[in-house]
């Protein structure tokens, strides 16, 4: 990533609820259902009311069909009857690199919140802060359509 949509943060510095969804990221990334890739991701999602929902990603022989952590955070959200969400923390581990949302991951966190605070993090605690909005501009969000509420 470039330097113009993130910046580096430090985990003691954070807020504890903060603090806990990048710890919760970095569990759930050990549940990561990834044969074929190997490359686990783990995310956590901060509710406004401070519940916090985990996801991991699900792959599938048929790849095409693999759901991402964030994806898969967002469906165990909405079905638990949440849908405000405040921050997410996305765990990975790719070297020197942060690893970002993918563009549909980013259009999905878009359908809810474009001011969502994005912590990727790397297992060593290493992380950038970013927002949705930032990952993702000139959005196509529900606002635009005349049959959302
Ligand atoms: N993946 C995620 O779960 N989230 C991301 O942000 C990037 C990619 C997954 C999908 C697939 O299972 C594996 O990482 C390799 O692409």
């Amino acid at each position: 990533m470039g330097d113009c949509c993130e910046e580096v943060v430090q985990f003691d510095l954070l807020d504890l609820s903060i603090q806990k969804i990048v710890n919760k990221a970095k569990a759930v990334r050990e549940k990561a259902y990834c044969p074929y890739s190997k490359f686990a991701v783990g995310a956590a999602i901060l509710c406004k009311d401070g519940a916090i929902i985990d996801g991991c990603n699900v792959e599938n022989v048929s790849y095409g069909l693999t759901i991402c952590a964030e994806r898969s955070a967002i469906c165990k959200a909405i079905s638990q009857g949440q849908k405000d969400f405040k921050s997410i923390a996305i765990c990975a581990e790719m070297k020197e690199k942060f690893v970002g949302p993918c563009g549909a991951c980013r259009q999905v966190l878009a359908e809810f919140n474009l001011d969502m605070d994005i912590y990727l993090c790397k297992p060593n605690n290493e992380i950038v802060k970013t927002t949705v909005g930032k990952l993702l501009p000139l959005s196509f969000t529900p606002d635009w359509v005349s049959f959302s509420s």
